[in-house]
């Protein structure tokens, strides 16, 4: 092999550059240059220089992480090196929060701690109550969580703190604790119930279901089986490196705001329809296509262009996604517990019939991890609104692991892509009589 650089040739000048080529762990994964080093491609000493233009970051790594590795062609997605099936299988959805934040498995001693530490920042404050009660009773809950998680930036001033490693540590045990709450009594509300307060007693997952679901009962004892399934559920949601809402969670932070509006700010970008909103427009589709028979009808209009098939489709997986196989496996568990889902068949249908039209096969187009997910989470009794409020939850120690990634890496700066300006050239200001 010969060395490791490019040499560029700029043929408006014909002078030539050589500039270094740098790897991640793969040789054949992760070789970059730096935008930076295109700087000096200049035609005079005017010239502000070459820039790489890439609209939605098609081809541009923003950073270096250790968090996450997916290889998109393959169909593989690790947290920290282990395979997201191993963790699907034997670990909790606390323990990989661990895992994403300090980048090994907990040692049983730290396991407990984290444990712990998370189980006794699940309250909130009880003016955030009063908060959630001035929404409208069908505002959308992902709304509802975009505000508070807000909101809590104003509870917590020492959060401003985030070059303080313990003040950081503080801010993850509540953030990782208190979306769960946050989510069940924005649902309450929707319903006009009376909020249910976290239950120590059980696991992360049970609390959830018990603040979701406890009606009159002195103590809710959650299904096991769901309750592990929900748990699995937020196994697989917990990172997926540079996606939109981990984007925009370092690009926010990289301002040194605190991790509550932050947070906030990956909430939003996880709402829309693209990203976190997939696995509710997936159950609406479903509900609209209404049965096996009109799925062609469906492909029909996908392929003129008139609809999307919601949960297919990845901008990094050109393969099927492995979440969504796993997420295919549990719904068969949960479902021995809730009976069927007729809503499986249709999309069983769907899939089947994609994976065999042309259309979809020449663009590499397979089920994403949204596609399976609102079935389920329909099954075990959530309703619709509050879907991407479940992958939020999930996803929050991905954020967080991201944002303190960001903050120690010496690389990073405030976010501040350029932009290539395609506006009118310098004119002088017209008075409003003399405009026509
Ligand atoms: N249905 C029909 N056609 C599609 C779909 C789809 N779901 N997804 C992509 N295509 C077509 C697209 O029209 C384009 O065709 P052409 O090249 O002929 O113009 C081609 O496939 C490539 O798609 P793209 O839009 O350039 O791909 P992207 O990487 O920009 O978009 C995506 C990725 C996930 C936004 C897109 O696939 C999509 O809109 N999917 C539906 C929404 C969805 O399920 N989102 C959840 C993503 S996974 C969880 C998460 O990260 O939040």
């Amino acid at each position: 092999m010969g060395k490791d650089t490019l040499t560029i040739t700029d043929n408006r000048t014909g002078k030539t550059y050589e500039v270094p080529i740098q790897y991640g762990l793969y040789p054949t994964y992760g070789a970059s240059i730096r935008a930076g080093d295109l700087r000096q491609i200049r035609v005079s000493e005017e010239d502000f220089g070459l820039l790489s233009y890439d609209p939605a970051f098609m081809n541009t790594a923003s950073c270096k992480s250790g968090v996450t590795f997916i290889d998109g062609e393959r169909g593989i997605l690790r947290y920290r090196g282990y395979p997201i099936d191993q963790l699907a299988e034997q670990s909790t959805f606390l323990e990989t929060a661990y895992l994403a934040l300090h980048g090994e498995l907990p040692t049983g001693k730290q396991l407990e701690e984290w444990v712990y530490n998370i189980t006794h920042h699940t309250m909130i404050h009880e003016n955030i109550k009063k908060f959630i009660d001035g929404f409208l009773y069908d505002a959308h809950p992902m709304g509802i969580l975009v505000g508070t998680v807000g909101a809590l930036s104003t509870f917590y001033p020492n959060a401003k703190g985030i070059l303080d490693p313990a003040s950081r540590q503080k801010q993850i045990f509540r953030l990782i604790a208190k979306m769960p709450t946050l989510a069940a009594f924005a649902y309450r509300h929707s319903l006009g119930m009376p909020y249910a307060y976290p239950d120590n007693d059980l696991s992360y997952s049970g609390n959830f279901l018990s603040m979701l679901f406890k009606m009159t009962e002195q103590k809710y004892k959650p299904d096991p089986i769901l309750e592990r399934a929900l748990d699995v559920l937020f196994i697989l949601h917990v990172d997926h490196e540079q996606n939109c809402s981990a984007n925009a969670m370092r690009s926010v932070g990289s301002s040194h705001v605190d991790p509550y509006s932050a947070v906030a700010a990956a909430c939003a970008a996880l709402y829309g329809p693209l990203h976190g909103g997939a696995n509710e427009a997936v159950l609406r589709m479903l509900r609209e296509i209404g049965s096996k028979e009109n799925v062609p009808e469906f492909v029909k209009k996908v392929k003129a262009r008139e609809a999307l098939l919601m949960g297919f489709g990845h901008r990094v997986y050109k393969n099927y996604d492995p979440r969504a196989k796993i997420i295919r496996e549990i719904a068969e568990r949960v479902f021995e517990v809730t009976g069927r889902n007729p809503l499986l068949d249709i999309a069983l249908e769907l899939e089947r019939i994609a994976l065999e039209d042309d259309f979809f096969v020449k663009r590499r187009l397979y089920p994403n991890v949204d596609y399976y997910s609102g079935i389920i989470y329909q099954a075990m009794g959530f309703p619709v609104d509050i879907y991407p409020v479940l992958f939020a939850i999930g996803r929050t120690p991905g954020w967080l692991a991201q944002w303190q990634e960001m903050l120690l890496d010496p690389e990073q700066k405030i976010a501040r892509p350029r932009q290539v300006y395609t506006g009118a050239d310098q004119r002088d200001y017209v008075p409003l009589q003399d405009r026509r």
